[in-house]
């Protein structure tokens, strides 16, 4: 299957902090891939990079045709691209409290000089967030709405573009838990009726479980597991996934495990597995020594992003 946006061996490095260091990973048309991991490993870097707003150190991203960024002086990357939309955390910072709700979901449109049915395509839009009727919402200010509806609205002005891929980071994170549920539901609701796919950072596993087909995990700039959502959160192989998922509350089946310690700085990823010197599958030394040795000398290296699922760990076979 033809993807919408592919990864390749793509490295975001500032300095000697390697924050996305080898991360291959596509996403098809009409799926949601969530990208989850612990503070630090990489994940608003790399849909930051996929957007276009962060230069890749090295490797590649390939958009399908319409995706494509589009030529423009600053290489259409500037403001991103037109086919690759992103939505942010926090709905209230993301909205300029001088502009209606109007010109906040006709700015895409006004820099991209596409002054054609605007106030059609502002309508259709704002609707389509579920934000109706969409007249009503034209000449109102964001302090005019609620918290669930500034989302909407951050919404609107992404899907006004029109566009293959939206990116969310941490789209539900600064909502009351209430309207978490809606703001979900819409953004399925949106891949239905669009057939638009999403890439959605979340620390949260449940919203995963709630609306992702697929899932990454990311470790300290890699993709260290990737497969189904079902498969991921329901027999994750990878030790690290196994870990956090021990300490999410519904899936008290499994015996809970602590990590030891911080995710390391990224500017001192350990040699052999980037996970060793935290891993409970190691520590607990029921390894045979030939894997042990392994796991603190030799990388597993990037996830197979072609198998259908894949953990970057010399102890899964
Ligand atoms: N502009 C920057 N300059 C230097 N280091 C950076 C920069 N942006 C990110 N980093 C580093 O890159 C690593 C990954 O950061 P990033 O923000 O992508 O992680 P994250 O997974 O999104 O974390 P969180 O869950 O807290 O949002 C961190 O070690 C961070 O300190
Ligand atoms: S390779 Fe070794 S250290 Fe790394 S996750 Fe697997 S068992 Fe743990
Ligand atoms: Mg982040």
């Amino acid at each position: 299957m033809s993807s919408i946006v592919s990864l390749n061996d793509v490295h975001v490095h500032f300095g000697s902090s390697r924050a996305v260091d080898g991360v291959s990973v596509d996403v098809k048309p009409g799926e949601v891939l969530a990208l989850v991991g612990e503070s630090g490993s990489g994940k608003t870097t790399l849909i930051r990079a996929v957007q276009g707003l962060q230069t890749v150190t090295s490797g590649e991203i390939a958009y399908t045709a319409s995706a494509e960024p589009v030529s423009e002086p600053d290489g259409g990357r500037g403001r991103g691209n037109r086919g690759v939309q992103m939505i942010f955390q926090d709905p209230t910072g993301a909205l300029n409290p001088r502009q209606t709700i109007y010109e906040i979901v006709a700015e895409g449109l006004r820099i991209r000089k596409e002054s054609q049915n605007e106030a059609e395509r502002v309508g259709r839009a704002l609707s389509r967030a579920g934000l109706r009727p969409p007249e009503r919402f034209f000449p109102m200010y964001p302090h005019q709405i609620s918290g669930g509806q500034r989302q909407r609205v951050v919404i609107a002005g992404a899907m006004v573009m029109e566009p293959d891929l939206l990116l969310a980071d941490e789209p539900v994170a600064s909502l009351d838990a209430s309207i978490r549920g809606e703001i979900l539901a819409l953004m399925l609701e949106l891949v239905e009726e669009t057939g638009l796919s999403i890439l959605v950072v979340t620390h949260d596993l449940g919203l995963a479980w709630n609306i992702a087909d697929r899932v990454a995990v990311m470790y300290l700039g890699r993709i260290v597991e990737l497969g189904p959502t079902e498969q991921i959160l329901g027999e994750p192989r990878h030790p690290y996934t196994r870990a956090l998922l021990s300490v999410v509350p519904e899936t008290t089946r499994m015996e809970q495990q602590i990590l030891i310690g911080e995710i390391p700085d990224s500017r001192r990823i350990p040699v052999g597995c980037r996970f060793h010197p935290r891993c409970p599958l190691l520590q607990s030394g029921t390894l045979a020594a030939e894997v042990a040795s392994r796991c603190t000398t030799e990388d597993p290296g990037p996830v197979d992003m072609n198998a259908d699922s894949a953990a970057a760990c010399w102890a899964v076979t």
